[in-house]
Order: C-alpha cells, then structure tokens, then sequence
C-alpha cells in the first residue's frame, strides 16, 4: 500500500513553561484493537523565565530547547501538533437549533462576538459539535466554541517555526488530555464521571468528563512555580533549592519539619482552589453528578503525598494518571523506571501525538 502522506501522525509537542514534552507515535495492534506504540519520545527542562506568565519571553531559549529534544531523541519527523492553555484562550459550551452548515457558521460567529470576553478581531475561533448519546432525538446541537487570542497564537507559531519545525496545527490543552484519557483509559471515559486535574508549573487545567461527555474545562494560575516561589520566600532558600524540597530531594541546613509546615499550607491552598471548582460543577449540574474518580497528571502530580491528600480533602477515589496505560512501549529503547517517573508529564504530549495530518 502507498502510505498517504496524510496518514501520518504528528509529534505530540508540548511547549509547557517548566519543560518541553516531545512524543512520536506509531500504530500498533493488539488483539484486533487499534493502538499506538511510542516511536520516540524526549523531554528537556526549559531556562528559568523563558515563558513567563503563559508567554514565550525568550523565543531563541524555548526553539533551541525544542531543537535539543529533537536532536537529543532523534526525533526525524519535523511535522508536530502543539497546544495552548491559559486566560487567552476561551472554551464555551453552547446550545443551538439543529441547523444546516452554512447557516451554523453564521450562528457560530454571532455566538463568538457575544460570548467571547475579547474582540472578535483580535482571535481565531473554532469549534466542534458534542456528539449526542445514541438514540436521543437530536433537537439541538451542543457545540464547544474555542476561541484563542491571535497573539497567543503567534507567540507560540514563531517560536516553532524558529525551532524549525513545521507546524501542522494547535490545540487546546484540555482536548489533549480527554484526548490521551479516551486512549488509555476507555472504561472510565465510557462509564463514569471523572476529574482529570493536570498539574503543570503555572497552570493547571481541570477536565470533567461524565460517561464520554465533556461538562468543564478550566485553566487555573495554579502549579509548582507559586509553590517553589513561596518555599523560596518563607524557608530563605533559592528557587533551585526549592524545586529540591518540591522533588523531595535534600537541601542543607532545613529541617524536614519546616519544610513539612510549608508544604502542607501550599498543598491546602491548592486543594482549595480544586474544591472551589468542583462545588462550582456539581452546583450547576441538576442531575445526580457526583466526580467518581480523579486522575492526578502534570509534573506536580508527583509531590509525594498529593494522591493521598486529594483523596482526604475530596472523598474521590485519586490515582496518578498514566498516559502509556494502552499506549505501550519497548521496554529496551525506554527504561521503564523513567517511563514510570515520568508518565504524568506526558499526559498531553501523548494526547496531541495521536493526531494525524490533515486531520
Ligand atoms: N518529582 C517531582 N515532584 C514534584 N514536583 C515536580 C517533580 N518534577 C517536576 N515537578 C514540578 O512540576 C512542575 C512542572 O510540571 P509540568 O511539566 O507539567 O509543567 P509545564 O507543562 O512545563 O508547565 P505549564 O503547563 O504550567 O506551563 C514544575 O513546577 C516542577 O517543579
Ligand atoms: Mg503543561
């Protein structure tokens, strides 16, 4: 068969302010089942203030970093998928009238301009119709309207491109982790109502999906740069210092008890946050919609003792999410320690890797 340039996949990159995830699949069956097996994958640490605020300050640092992972992992394939997060980028669910499609693109943009808190001008929409459940008459459509701020855009296209890269399309974060919790774990995302939480350095994105229908998506300012900000501060230590005590690494002359006091006040802060949003959804859901389970991903979701506290403070069963759950790899060409250590960074690196170009 002659493969069609337009089946081929993408590499999954993850431009995120801590660190740069880079993840190529490729197809593999098991049992009958379509699945994916990684074909590469590489990570790099990115310099301190290269993005700050969910904005790429230094470009040169961030496309030299991107390049360093490529190179490093020997990663061939230029073509990638990135995506975005944060306040410029808005996701709305709306309800509309069942209607043809030249006619929806005209809602659609109607809807934008009084649903989006930025001018229409200054940001590229998009968006996509929920699938209804089976066997509902369908009266209306239920559409996800996703607008991202030109600038956003942009800041994040140049940077690539400088990395020289091609880049095939953009994403939003929170569709790439459903999209990475669809892949691995198919009987929660079919049948029951989950929260991915997926702690990152400056932001943290919330997901709630019910039985396979998305219900919220959130960034939050939260992440492990406000907590080594404050480790910094309240223990007088640098900020290398305190990216130790978050890794549960030894730092001379503090004692594990302060570092204990400090932590667990931080720890609280972030529960509160999570909680807040959580009664936020449950409030506005009529229906019987309790959060059945969490899955904790993102580089913070390996502070220790963070799936127990979620699990205490929530009454939700927690667990680390794995992202090489159904997405297997060769036990050779990656040690399984590091994939293990390291699986929660990669939740949406992997969701954006099992897009396809021209997709
Ligand atoms: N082993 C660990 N234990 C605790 N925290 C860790 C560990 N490893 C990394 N972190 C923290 O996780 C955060 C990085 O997570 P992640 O890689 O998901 O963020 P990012 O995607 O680069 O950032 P963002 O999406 O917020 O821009 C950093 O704050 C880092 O200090
Ligand atoms: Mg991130």
């Amino acid at each position: 068969m002659i493969s069609l340039k337009k089946d081929k996949l993408l590499v999954g990159l993850d431009v995120g302010s801590y660190a740069i995830k880079a993840v190529e699949l490729s197809p593999k069956k098991r049992e009958g089942e379509n699945l994916y097996e990684v074909k590469k994958i590489g990570y790099e640490v990115l310099p301190h203030d290269a993005i700050v605020e969910g904005t790429i300050i230094d470009s040169a640092a961030v496309a030299e970093t991107i390049k360093l992972v490529f190179d490093e992992n020997k990663i061939s394939n230029k073509n990638v998928v990135i995506s975005i997060s944060g306040n410029s980028v808005i996701i709305k669910k709306i309800s509309l009238p069942s209607m043809e499609t030249e006619e929806l693109a005209e809602s659609i943009i109607w809807e934008a301009k009084h649903n989006i808190p930025y001018p229409y001008e200054e940001t590229n929409v998009d968006y996509a119709i929920i699938k209804p459940p089976e066997a509902t008459e369908q009266k209306t459509l239920d559409i996800l309207l996703v607008a991202a701020k030109k600038d956003k855009i942009s800041n994040y296209s140049n940077t690539v491109l400088q990395a020289k890269k091609n880049l095939e399309a953009i994403e939003v974060d929170v569709f790439a982790l459903q999209n990475s919790f669809e892949i691995n774990y198919p009987e929660y995302f079919q049948q029951k109502n989950v929260a991915i939480v997926n702690l990152g350095a400056n932001i943290t994105n919330v997901l709630i999906i019910a039985r396979g229908a998305p219900q919220l998506f959130r960034d939050l300012a939260l992440g492990g740069v406000f907590i080594t900000e404050n480790l910094s501060k309240d223990l007088n230590i640098s900020i290398e210092d305190a990216e130790k005590v978050l890794k549960d690494l030894p730092v001379k002359d503090i004692s594990p008890e302060q570092i204990k006091t400090v932590l667990h006040s931080n720890i609280q802060n972030l529960l509160d946050e999570i909680e807040k949003t959580f009664s936020f959804y449950e409030a506005i859901e009529k229906e019987e919609k309790k959060i059945e389970n969490i899955l904790l991903a993102g580089g913070l979701a390996k502070l220790s003792d963070l799936v127990a506290q979620f699990e205490q403070r929530l009454a939700v069963k927690t667990e680390l999410f794995n992202p090489f759950r159904r997405i297997f790899y060769d036990d050779k060409k990656l040690d399984p320690m590091y994939a293990e250590d390291m699986a929660p960074a990669f939740a949406i690196a992997t969701g954006l890797a099992t897009r396809k170009m021209g997709k």
